[in-house]
């Protein structure tokens, strides 16, 4: 569920008329909703119930700081892959005791950087990395927490793109190896052996994977423990799907009710999770204006002002994002069109075949683009990134300023 819905025949986001944002701000323009981030947030918070655990929302899904910040006023934990993502949960008062560090190139400076911080945990991803950070904490004279991420080899039944814990994939370290790679960093001076971590792919739309991927991972727990290796967290990842079209993934709550269930008689384990499109998606649209109506030879044409350089999913995945229009209501005729941007390539296009009744300056919403939305988006074509407004109830936040083409070429010289 979310707070995007027509009143009075015109898109709201939450008390707010988007016509309005769009007047005020320009398009395109991404317009997130607090009310929906906090309500998703809960719902896998407090489907976990009693069970110790933590929600490290992934920061990859929506960087931005105004929704980072949101959700840290929550107590939100985070899923971090880059020193840059740490560097703004800092900046938007994140708790670092709840950050969890993934990703499998991590650079020494970012290990550094991370250890300085005090971060939760490192998810490491092959025994190179782990003789890095040992040699990286040494030479501060800490410890550094560290989890390995395990490739349970299940398949999550999603893109091949997205789809990130078969044997085939480049993360983690495989289950036949594991014990091998515990004991070799459990003898590693610098490192404290905390967890373990998997995450099998994005967009699942089911529970069995997770819940076969989680079996898995707790035989290891016990074969560990029989050979004294404790272990005091279990992450699960992330990876719930959402609705885009027909699509009907798991509701949060019963997701984290059957991963709860079979952590029963484990208190001692804390449960994270890491979900980033399940929280963000739906808590974001991206506005764009018709610039024309085009009519081809076999097609016809609805030329937008938003381009694959904002929202690439389109484009990269063939990801089907729903695109309705703001008005629910116009007088024009309805018509299949290609909904495109003024990209030059081919592949600039926001959804294919979709029947709207729309005429040049009519808005339309992308919805569910709150998640790798602007995060994914480009200068490609000497293009502004567009503007990010949070609203929340009445009031709105400019989270994010338009960019400007001072803003493009900074740092660029030209040579005499
Ligand atoms: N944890 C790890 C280690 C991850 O690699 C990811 C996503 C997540 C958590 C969060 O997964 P989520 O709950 O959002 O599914 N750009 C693609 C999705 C790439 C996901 C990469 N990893 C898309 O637009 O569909």
């Amino acid at each position: 569920m979310d707070y995007f819905s027509y009143k009075n025949q015109s898109l709201h986001a939450e008390d707010i008329d988007v016509k309005a944002l769009a007047a005020q701000y320009g398009t395109p323009l991404y317009v997130y909703s607090r009310a929906t981030l906090e309500r998703h947030w809960h719902a896998f918070n407090d489907a976990l119930g009693d069970h110790p655990h933590l929600i490290c929302y992934a920061v990859k899904a929506n960087s931005n700081i105004g929704v980072l910040s949101v959700l840290a006023k929550l107590g939100s934990g985070f899923d971090i892959v880059s020193g840059g993502e740490l560097a703004r949960v800092i900046e938007a008062g994140g708790d670092m005791s709840k950050v969890v560090f993934s990703g499998v190139g991590k650079t020494p400076e970012e290990i550094e950087f991370a250890l300085q911080q005090g971060i939760h945990c490192f998810n490491v991803e092959s025994e190179p990395e782990l003789e890095r950070i040992n040699a990286v904490a040494g030479k501060l004279g800490k410890k550094a927490p560290i989890s390995l991420r395990i490739n349970p080899d299940v398949d999550a039944k999603t893109h091949p793109y997205i789809s990130t814990g078969l044997k085939a994939n480049k993360f983690g370290i495989a289950r036949e190896r594991a014990v091998e790679v515990y004991s070799l960093a459990a003898s590693l001076e610098h490192l404290n052996v905390v967890g373990m971590d998997c995450h099998i792919g994005s967009q699942l739309t089911e529970t069995g994977p997770f819940v076969d991927a989680l079996d898995r991972l707790l035989e290891l727990v016990d074969e560990l423990s029989a050979k004294g290796i404790e272990i005091s967290h279990l992450d699960v990842g992330g990876g719930l799907g959402v609705t885009y079209k027909d699509e009907t993934p798991p509701h949060p709550k019963e997701y984290a009710k059957a991963i709860a269930a079979k952590m029963a008689g484990r208190e001692h384990l804390t449960l994270i999770m890491e979900p980033g499109r399940a929280i963000a998606a739906n808590a974001g649209i991206m506005l764009t204006k018709v610039e024309f109506v085009k009519e081809g030879e076999d097609k016809s044409f609805a030329i937008v002002d938003a381009a694959m350089n904002d929202l690439i999913r389109p484009s990269l995945y063939s990801a089907w994002m729903s695109i309705i229009p703001v008005d629910e209501n116009p007088a024009h005729k309805p018509h299949v069109y290609d909904v495109v941007g003024p990209i030059c390539e081919t592949g600039d296009f926001i959804g294919k075949d979709r029947e709207l009744a729309i005429a040049p300056g009519d808005l339309l919403a992308v919805r569910s683009a709150g998640a790798y939305g602007f995060v994914m988006a480009s200068n490609y074509n000497t293009r502004c990134r567009p503007a990010e407004l949070l609203v929340d109830k009445s009031d709105v936040h400019v989270v994010r300023e338009r960019e400007n083409l001072k803003d493009l070429w900074k740092g660029e010289h030209k040579v005499t």
